[in-house]
């Protein structure tokens, strides 16, 4: 449509403002009024930093009876730049204002965005839906389905604290950094890093990635610089290898729902309850960093019994209900598949 905007990688303050209006107001009408809303830092960290091996394509439609800049809705797309996912993308927001919802102006975003998939030769497309909302309505009329089930738990750190310390099997240490992974530890820890190739996922036509030292480096460096605090545990194995460990991000400084990025042990170490200690190993360290954070909130695939087991005697709670949709079309029959 020719009002659409495009949003480039250096948006200016007033677009941020814009774009960050329209996600707050959705969070608003959409989620439970437990869920914190994003922050400005993550608003904008997400328009200006790219995520590791991909290129953004941003795009908003503005207020037409409004404050001048004012959007309506706003829409990214993530397209892989890597060979295992040429063919697939991700829609990491696509939002529209409340007030003027029912209009089309989603479906003109989601066109625009399908026109570029096209023009990129992408076969399908993913993104993220509260179920039960608007979103999966309109996902749903939109030829799209779920790949994957998800359940959102949170764990309220006010309420914790009767779980026992952690305790490794013989041998075993753990490491920890904040931050970007250290030099040092970065070839050892992108070898335990494949071991998340194997958390489910469903139809999706995502592929796992590989990981080299560069690029968990990378892939951390591109949170941090999106204004996220990141505290990874390890637990090395009595050979120096990482056997398993946790990832948890803050949006920003003072976010107080801090997310469960990974949580992920090496084949030949599970069963050792690496996953648990791991995961209680990252409560205290949460609580030594005197951070305001005072909940922590996880998103598990309905059926990845493992993560469910770990995370089981902390007290975890479901929050809410969110599946993973995707669009698939036939280019030579020019049909949704
Ligand atoms: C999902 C969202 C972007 C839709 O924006 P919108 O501008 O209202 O969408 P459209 O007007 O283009 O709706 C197109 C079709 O989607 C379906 N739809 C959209 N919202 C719906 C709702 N609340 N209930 C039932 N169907 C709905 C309808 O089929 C609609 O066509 P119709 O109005 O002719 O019946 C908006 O509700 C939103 O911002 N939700 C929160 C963020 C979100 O969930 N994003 C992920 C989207 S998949």
């Amino acid at each position: 449509m020719s009002d659409l905007l495009r949003i480039g990688a250096s948006p200016t303050d007033a677009d941020v403002d814009a774009w960050h209006s329209v996600v707050t107001a959705a969070h608003a009408a959409d989620l439970p009024p437990t869920v914190p809303a994003p922050c400005r830092v993550e608003t904008a960290g997400g328009l200006r930093v790219p995520r590791v091996r991909s290129r953004h394509i941003n795009l908003a439609v503005p207020m037409s009876h409004g404050r001048p800049g004012e959007f309506a809705g706003v829409a990214a797309l993530r397209l892989f730049d890597e060979a295992e996912n040429r063919t697939t993308a991700w829609i990491e927001r696509l939002a529209v204002r409340p007030e003027v919802r029912r209009r089309g102006i989603g479906s003109r975003l989601w066109e625009a965005l399908r026109a570029v998939l096209v023009e990129e030769g992408r076969t399908s497309v993913g993104l993220e839906v509260e179920l039960g909302g608007a979103g999966e309505q309109f996902a749903l009329a939109h030829g799209f389905r779920c790949a994957l089930p998800l359940t959102v738990y949170v764990l309220d750190l006010a309420h914790e604290g009767g779980a026992p310390g952690p305790s490794l099997p013989n041998g075993y240490r753990f490491v920890e950094w904040t931050g970007v992974v250290p030099s040092r530890h970065a070839p050892a820890f992108s070898l335990a890093h494949q071991a998340i190739a194997d958390v489910p996922r469903g139809d999706l036509e995502m592929r796992p990635r590989v990981w080299d030292a560069e690029r968990v480096r990378v892939l951390q460096q591109a949170n941090v610089d999106r204004g996220a605090v990141l505290l990874t545990v390890v637990a090395v194995s009595p050979d120096g290898a990482h056997a398993g460990y946790s990832v948890l991000g803050l949006p920003s400084s003072d976010a107080v729902r801090a997310v469960l990025y990974e949580t992920a042990v090496v084949p030949a170490h599970r069963g050792l309850g690496l996953g648990r200690a791991v995961s209680l190993r990252m409560l205290e360290v949460l609580r030594d960093q005197r951070l305001p954070v005072r909940e922590i909130a996880g998103t598990v695939a309905d059926g990845n019994r493992p993560m469910r087991a770990v995370g089981k005697p902390f007290g975890y709670r479901p929050e809410r209900s969110l599946g993973f949709y995707q669009a698939r079309w036939d280019y030579a029959r020019d049909q949704y598949t």
